[in-house]
């Protein structure tokens, strides 16, 4: 396994996005974060520990069918949110950006629910893998079309508990 992000440039990068998304907002509104399992768990966990108290946070699995290391395209629920998102400052955290899809079916079904905006926050961005246009506002890091393991991220469920971003090798 080659590592292509160390822990130390994802943390301060990390810790810049909550920076970004806190001046973003005025100060005095909540930010509600929409952490997409599994893996987004460990991006979600490092950013709302860089960010103030006004932070709270919800979980939604959704399953694309994936056929060997490339996403398929139809995305399901598996575990929908615990509480509404009417009238809340909402942002999407994703570990990775690929053909987007997944994102798309969540920002459409997030986006009925009525919140008082929607943006979204992915760790990683493979935008040469696009096949639909998709508006991602906060962005960790732009990577090439590999295939990536660790920070969350699986390979057949193992891997997530790295502490960096690393390219799997056939
Ligand atoms: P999309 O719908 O094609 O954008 O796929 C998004 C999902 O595919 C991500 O949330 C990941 O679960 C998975 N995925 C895409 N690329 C990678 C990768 O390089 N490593 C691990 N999982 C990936
Ligand atoms: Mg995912």
């Amino acid at each position: 396994m080659n590592v292509l992000l160390d822990a130390e440039t994802i943390q301060s990068r990390v810790r810049e996005l909550a920076a970004e998304i806190e001046r973003d907002y005025p100060p005095d509104e909540a930010i509600h974060l929409v952490c997409v399992l599994k893996g987004g768990f460990v991006f979600m966990a490092d950013l709302v520990r860089a960010m103030g108290p006004r932070v709270t946070m919800d979980f939604i699995a959704v399953s694309s069918y994936a056929k060997s290391t490339k996403s398929f395209g139809e995305v399901r629920m598996l575990k929908d949110l615990d509480t509404g998102l009417q009238g809340r400052h909402t942002i999407i955290i994703e570990d990775i950006v690929d053909t987007g899809l997944t994102l798309t079916y969540l920002q459409d079904i997030l986006r009925a629910r009525a919140p008082k905006t929607l943006r979204t926050a992915c760790l990683l961005s493979k935008p040469s893998r696009r096949a639909v246009d998709v508006t991602v506002e906060y962005v960790g890091f732009t990577i090439e079309d590999r295939f990536v393991v660790g920070y969350g991220l699986d390979y057949a469920e193992k891997y997530r508990n790295l502490g960096y971003i690393a390219v799997l090798n056939e």
